[in-house]
């Protein structure tokens, strides 16, 4: 055995048999060298120069890096394999162990003369495969800093699942350790995958260089700049702002992902998102554009993930393309009145290079690829896009909002980056012709919620409690997707918890909740019900409210320490915690302020609208109906007509009407609604007259039933012999959303009851949790069952929880392309099956996969009257189908099965087959693109033979051959009912195709 060889070597030995008696020799010291760290780098290093020298055969390196052995145990192994296969192994060994820890030389480890060269061998490269392993070392710290990008790359080039990603991503792995996971996978899908590797690596190097050599050439000068730069663009985003006056909370210690889409949906197949994916290739639609849009509703985080990108980029941690970041505020912006160049307006709001300031520009001219530019709320500009003022020159002054304008358009500093984030509502088609690619931002995941409110308290108690009592109220739970509601429900943590369960249900009700935070924060009231709290302060609500009030009507968020005097604000109202100062990257010593949020200002614009008695009697009105007013320059003069005093400056730059407003309007029209519910009455009780607030009750009812009387008096009459449909015109969430924050049953009935429709249609409507809960709330008045048809919006399975109570009148749920997972769907089915109209549902491109099954399975068979199963592009093995088939044996009265692109193969065709052989309900089945061959088809065939009902059957984009197709027209030729079998791209020859439609004319190729 090994170890007795020993006793063969004696000392005196040639120079290369003294390396084999040195790893014996030294056995324990080396083991100690690699292993006593506990991290197992220095072996997997090893190993990789091993590797990379052909000492290591592939499975020689299988047994000994064996995941889950002891660190010590892998070790053993090498040091007996590299012992048995003889001393230039050795000697090869002691190199790399040198290379690998050149600090073990000191301490004792000798290495004789082992000092070999460790060049790649260029002569053992025949293939991709053989070129990876030669420079794995060298791959592997290349690869560290990309593994997300790379694994995208071997995605798209369907190399690998998103099972082999988690797999190279897990979290236990150190990145080097996920780098070689990457390769080791890649190596066992053989070349083509090594040849992507190989180009992909080849690519990023020769763009890095490209960086560097600009970099390298780059001056001194520049680069004192960047660094002022980069340090000016730290300073400003290491806070988080709505923390601002009461606490301060690092970016750092409190950021969470949020959700990242691509706008595009073909392109949205590489699994999450993230940070550098905005500015990466995934998802572009116009390879001619530079801007990138991140849209998202107020409060999903647009403003704070830019922040997170100013950090990192300042830090060196992303986005090391760019050598410049120049960060904006359109809110910020709005206030530059006079005419600027682009020199200017990087130079003044951004940053100031101390020198060289035209060498600089004309550097940043030259170079456009090196520079990023963020427009932050693009929404909250005074003016909307426009491309009617086109300027090429960078020296040329012009008003602000045009030079922006033709930034984002690329008629000025072409080539230059542009990131872009808005209100969904406020980009039209004028802006989206000049986009590169767009990203939502749909807010937190929840495991996102779960992470913040944990980050959020470093008291694990505390976060353990809030999370809890979000567990039990699933409407809040469904509210704090949004950052911002998760923001502030988890800062008032000790009013959620000391509230009633369940009491808070709305988004006015976590509103109210911070009101009285801050307010109570100020000078503790031992009031629980709050009678007191408000009425204490109604004077600092009021002055806030008119500050707010006036600057919504005029697109103001930013108000100076004048406007608040003469306002009458003062030191304490600022001191409340409402009002931040705003931070500007120009250095104006002047104070300015703004609300903690855009949401907080439109919350007390609604306060003032409620209690002021100064606020017009058709201020309500003009509020509601002007969201139905098509003409936007109709509408906001209408709000702007009806406030009370307009600033002079504001009047004459506000000549034009922004897209913010619509969104603005109508946020703060769904919190006069929840002001005005009888909740929360109660405190009013004491600040404001009844007989005032009774009629702005009323008020507000009519109108809320008058726009859904509009939105009814749309709908077309149905052609005869289909149903009444309607679908969703703008305004018609929001509505529903104003309905639910009155919590009212009567008003919701009164509203929604007189809707006649079949069919309801809110497909694209960015319907998220809170929308979900919205609407089931009303829809459950409907008087006749709908059809509820929701594609294409971002329900989820908290959302698909919320729509829960409208299942009941509900008979077809169409939830296409909606991220639902299999919890969502064990949730939506248990309710399901209870209810007596639900017939049918379609689940096209969510995340299901064979988890899911044995609940559709549990429908089919309960449900005798259940018509309609889609589940096309979802992740169903055969697996799925056999749990599926097990269902499907005791239905009586399914007609439509959809499995459409999911991976059931021959096995789940033959299962289902079996199962439907003897159904006398099912008219039409899907297996397109599901991998079944000819054994399915005859499987099929049989089912064809014996159904006395089936009329359409989709088997193309599968791999059936003339054997499958043979045993289908032997089936058709004795079944008169079956109309027609798909069969287009099979593997069958034209000639085949040609014979086999003379054959049978049912059979389409
Ligand atoms: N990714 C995030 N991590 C932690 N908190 C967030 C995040 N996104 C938003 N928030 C919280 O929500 C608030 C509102 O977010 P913000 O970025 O201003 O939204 P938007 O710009 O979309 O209106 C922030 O002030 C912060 O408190
Ligand atoms: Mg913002």
């Amino acid at each position: 055995m090994f170890m007795l060889d020993v006793s063969e070597y004696g000392s005196g030995q040639s120079e290369s048999m003294l390396a084999q008696e040195l790893v014996l020799k030294q056995r324990t010291e080396i083991l100690h060298a690699l292993c006593s760290s506990g991290s197992a780098e220095h072996l997997e290093r090893v190993l990789d120069i091993l590797l990379a020298q052909g000492e290591l055969l592939w499975e020689d390196y299988q047994n000994i890096h064996v995941p889950g052995r002891p660190l010590y145990t892998n070790a053993r192994q090498l040091l007996n394999l590299v012992y048995a296969k003889g001393v230039d192994t050795c000697e090869l060994f002691l190199t790399a162990l040198k290379q690998v820890l050149p600090e073990v030389q000191g301490a004792g480890l000798a290495f004789s003369g082992c000092c070999l060269n460790l060049e790649k061998k260029e002569e053992f490269q025949y293939t991709s495969t053989q070129t990876l392993l030669a420079n794995r070392p060298s791959l592997v710290s290349k690869l560290q800093g990309c593994i997300d990008s790379a694994l995208e790359t071997l995605v798209v080039s369907g190399h690998f699942t998103s099972g082999d990603c988690d797999e190279v991503r897990l979290p236990i792995h150190t990145p080097s350790q996920q780098a070689r996971c990457l390769l080791d996978h890649v190596n066992s899908k053989g070349e083509s995958a090594a040849k992507v590797v190989l180009h992909y690596i080849q690519q990023k190097q020769e763009s890095g260089s490209q960086l560097n050599q600009e970099k390298l050439n780059s001056p001194k000068e520049f680069l004192k700049y960047q660094k002022k730069l980069s340090s000016s663009v730290s300073a400003q985003c290491c806070f988080l702002s709505t923390y601002g006056g009461t606490n301060h909370m690092s970016l750092d210690d409190i950021y969470t992902e949020g959700q990242l889409e691509l706008a595009d949906e073909s392109a949205d197949l590489h699994g999450p998102l993230g940070l550098e994916d905005i500015v990466g290739t995934a998802g572009t639609v116009n390879e001619e554009a530079d801007t990138v849009l991140v849209s998202g509703e107020a409060g999903s985080g647009k403003s704070t993930l830019l922040q997170r990108l100013h950090l990192l980029w300042a830090r060196g941690a992303a986005l090391q393309g760019f050598l410049f970041l120049f960060p904006f505020s359109c809110r910020r912006l709005n206030s530059e009145h006079k005419e600027l160049s682009v020199q200017e307006l990087l130079f003044q709001h951004c940053c100031w290079p101390d020198r060289d300031q035209e060498e600089i520009f004309q550097f940043i001219l030259d170079h456009p690829h090196l520079t990023l530019f963020t427009f932050d709320g693009l929404d909250e500009l005074k003016q909307s896009f426009s491309d009617e003022h086109r300027l090429c020159c960078p020296t040329q002054r012009a008003p602000v909002p045009i030079l922006m304008f033709n930034l984002i358009q690329g008629s000025l500093m072409k080539g230059v980056w542009k990131v872009v984030t808005s209100r969904p509502e406020a980009v039209g088609p004028l802006l989206r012709k000049h986009l590169r690619k767009e990203v939502l931002l749909k807010g937190f995941s929840p495991s996102g919620i779960d992470c913040f409110v944990r980050k959020h308290h470093s008291d694990p108690i505390v976060a353990a409690k809030v999370l809890e009592s979000l567990q039990t109220n699933t409407a809040l739970h469904g509210l704090c997707h949004s950052p911002v509601l998760c923001w502030i429900v988890s800062q008032c943590h000790k009013e959620l918890l000391g509230c009633g369960e369940g009491s808070l249900r709305t988004i006015t009700d976590v509103y109210v909740m911070i009101l009285q935070h801050f307010l109570q924060h100020q000078s503790p009231l031992r009031s629980t019900m709050g009678l007191g709290w408000l009425q204490k302060h109604l004077q600092t609500v009021l002055r806030l409210g008119q500050l707010a009030f006036e600057g919504i009507g005029t697109t103001c968020y930013i108000f100076s320490f004048t406007d608040l005097e003469s306002r009458g604000i003062t030191e304490k109202d600022i001191c409340m915690g409402f009002l931040i100062r705003s931070n500007d990257m120009s250095s104006t010593q002047s104070k300015h302020y703004e609300f903690l949020h855009v949401t907080m200002q439109c919350f007390f614009a609604a306060l003032y609208i409620v209690m002021s008695s100064n606020t017009d009697r058709s201020t309500i009105l003009k509020l509601f109906e002007a969201q139905d007013t098509r003409e936007t320059g109709l509408r906001s003069k209408c709000f702007r007509a009806c406030l009370p005093s307009i600033d002079k400056q504001d009047q004459i730059l506000g000549g034009e009407t922004t897209a913010a407003e619509t969104p603005n309007l109508q946020i703060t029209a769904t919190f006069v609604s929840g002001l005005l519910s009888q909740r929360h009455r109660n405190m009013w009780l004491h600040c404001c007259p009844s007989a005032m607030m009774e009629k702005k009750v009323k008020q507000v009812s009519r109108c809320l039933s008058k726009g859904m009387q509009k939105h009814f008096k749309s709908i077309p009459q149905p052609v005869a012999g289909e149903k009444k449909s309607m679908h969703a015109m703008p305004g018609f969430v929001w509505l529903i959303k104003c309905i639910y924050e009155m919590q009212e049953s009567r008003i919701a009935k009164d509203a929604i009851g007189k809707l006649e429709v079949d069919h309801l249609k809110l497909t694209y409507c960015n319907i998220g949790p809170v929308e979900c809960t919205a609407l089931a709330y009303v829809l459950q008045h409907l008087r006749n069952p709908v059809g509820l048809q929701l594609d294409n919006n971002s329900v989820g399975d908290v959302g698909v929880e919320q729509l829960l109570p409208c299942m009941p009148i509900c008979n077809s749920l169409y939830l296409r392309n909606n991220n639902i997972t299999d919890e969502g769907i064990r949730k939506l089915i248990a309710k399901g099956i209870q209810c007596d109209n639900f017939r049918k549902i379609a689940l096209f491109n969510n995340k299901l996969t064979d988890a899911c099954t044995q609940h559709f399975s549990n429908l089919l068979k309960t449900k005798q009257d259940f018509l309609s199963l889609r589940l096309g592009n979802n992740n169903i093995t055969a697996e799925g189908a056999k749990q599926l088939a097990e269902g499907l044996k005791f239905n009586h009265s399914l007609q439509f099965l959809g499995l459409w692109g999911n991976k059931i193969g021959d096995a789940g065709a033959e299962a289902l087959a079996s199962a439907l052989e003897n159904s006398k309900s099912l008219l039409w089945l899907s297996l397109v693109g599901n991998g079944v061959g000819s054994a399915g088809a005859c499987a099929l065939a049989k089912m064809i033979e014996n159904s006395k009902s089936l009329e359409e059957l989709w088997l193309t984009d599968n791999c059936i051959t003339r054997t499958g197709v043979e045993c289908l027209i032997r089936a058709v030729e004795r079944n008169t009912h079956v109309k027609s079998i798909w069969l287009r791209n099979n593997e069958l020859s034209l000639e085949e195709v040609e014979e086999m439609t003379q054959r049978e004319s049912r059979l389409i190729f």
